[in-house]
């Protein structure tokens, strides 16, 4: 069986309700056609979501969320439940992001009480980790890398990691296809070796664009990809998800 390649859409904080839903209207056209293994998945912000769950309701679009807590409901001022997102169809999550580690308290402790919430719900966690652009020069991150691995993931059977080099992010900036397939690589032989998980999904994100993704996914392989920026631009994700589309 073909493996899926997914395609995640991560529009942070951006779009407003009318530039959303005309968006969406344009991929839902644009993915009528794609192989049966291309999964596209668009992750609104919270106040979206249901709007956009009704727009998708009968195209292959699918939904997932930026976050969510790890507590089911309770006093908990300001959050979002993982009951509401499985109401509203929502198939999975965005977990650790790296704007989430850093402007907010997602340690890894909280992020793998979040993956294991996220689980009982039915809902992918989509598990971001990602080094310093310190610890890529002094060549520490795959230590980094693992101990994010070692702390966030528990374990289940069916794993989907994000790669995203925070200094990637929004900068232009990509690693080399070779440094990509090395961390790939050392995230499944680790998950699948020290953490017994029969199935990794690894997709990279960090300034992906029409004009790089080919060339990812020719030389590293990857499952898939987490894209911002360019999941904006009508024209970029329409071209990136016709190239996941040809393999
Ligand atoms: P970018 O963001 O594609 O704009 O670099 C990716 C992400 O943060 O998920």
């Amino acid at each position: 069986m073909t493996q899926n390649k997914l395609i995640v859409s991560n529009w942070k904080m951006n779009l407003k309700l009318s530039d959303s839903k005309k968006l969406v209207n344009i991929l839902i056209r644009s993915v009528e056609k794609t192989k049966p293994h291309i999964k596209k998945i668009i992750c609104p912000q919270f106040l979206l979501i249901p709007n956009i769950s009704n727009l998708i309701k009968k195209s292959k679009i699918l939904l997932g969320s930026q976050d969510c807590h790890y507590k089911e409901n309770g006093a908990f001022t300001g959050e979002s439940s993982v009951q509401l997102l499985k109401l509203f169809k929502c198939k999975y999550v965005i977990l650790g992001h790296s704007e989430r580690r850093e402007y907010n308290t997602d340690s890894n402790l909280l992020i793998l009480k979040k993956i294991k919430t996220v689980q009982k719900y039915g809902l992918k966690p989509i598990i971001c980790i990602g080094e310093s652009i310190e610890l890529r020069k002094n060549g520490e991150y795959l230590d980094f890398l693992k101990n994010q691995l070692k702390e966030c993931v528990p374990n289940f059977n069916d794993v989907i990691v994000a790669y995203e080099p925070i200094w990637s992010i929004g900068s232009g900036l990509v690693p080399s296809f070779e440094d990509i397939l090395e961390v790939k690589d050392f995230v499944k032989k680790y998950l699948v070796e020290e953490k017994k998980i029969k199935k990794v999904s690894f997709l990279y994100g960090g300034s992906v664009s029409s004009e790089n993704i080919k060339g990812i996914i020719e030389n590293s392989n990857i499952d898939g990809a987490l894209i911002g920026g360019s999941s904006l631009k009508e024209k970029e994700i329409k071209e990136i998800i016709s190239i996941f589309n040809f393999y």
